[in-house]
């Protein structure tokens, strides 16, 4: 038997909170009742980005309160590393199509934004009535200044960090709220 903590919590590679949960849970309710409030009498597609962001997207879909669809696209940029490779693979695509739908684009952390700007000309030859992104973290001075988001959760420090969603390989999605990853890969 090993002695290693048993508990998520715990583990030496899961540091300080950054972002806590109740912050998380006012934040996604505000960007609900924003989104609400911009979105009426339109059809709204809710395109969340696999894996991490299936957390944010379960509680800002829920703070909307507006019918709306969702779908999921799986990218993949990053292989198990925690720096940005450049390259972004479609791993899964959507089931609906965008034409004539307001699609707000629902992204977990934006770094260097290079996955969202791949995925923003992707999704714009599909011909949606209107493309906007909300993204639930953005880390501070990484993006070009022309990256442009209509919703930001929070604007996050330059460390790598897990939970609500996020992984470092893999692991840790399920914390509840965002940590400092003090771990390596
Ligand atoms: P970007 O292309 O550099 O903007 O990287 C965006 C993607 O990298 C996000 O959608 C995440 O999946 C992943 N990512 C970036 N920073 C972190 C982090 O601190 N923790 C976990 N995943 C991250
Ligand atoms: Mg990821």
């Amino acid at each position: 038997m090993s002695d290693a903590p048993q508990k998520l919590t715990e583990s030496p590679d899961v540091g300080d909170v950054l972002v806590s949960e109740d912050d998380i849970r006012k934040r996604v309710a505000e960007l609900g009742a924003q989104i609400t409030a911009d979105y009426q009498g339109r059809p709204l597609l809710l395109i969340g980005v696999l894996k991490g962001a299936f957390m944010f997207m379960a509680d800002l879909s829920r703070a909307i309160d507006l019918p709306l669809e969702v779908d999921f696209m799986a990218v993949s940029s990053y292989g198990n590393s925690t720096k940005s490779s450049g390259i972004v693979r479609i791993v899964k695509d959507l089931d609906l199509e965008l034409d004539g739908r307001d699609v707000l684009v629902v992204e977990d952390i934006l770094d260097t934004g290079l996955t969202l700007n791949y995925l923003r000309k992707n999704l714009l030859n599909r011909n949606p009535a209107s493309l906007e992104v909300c993204a639930m973290f953005v880390r501070e001075g990484r993006q070009a200044p022309e990256t442009d988001l209509k919703y930001i959760g929070f604007e996050i420090p330059p460390t790598f960090v897990v939970g609500y969603g996020l992984d470092a390989g893999e692991q840790y999605r399920n914390v509840r709220e965002i940590r400092a990853f003090e771990g390596s890969l």
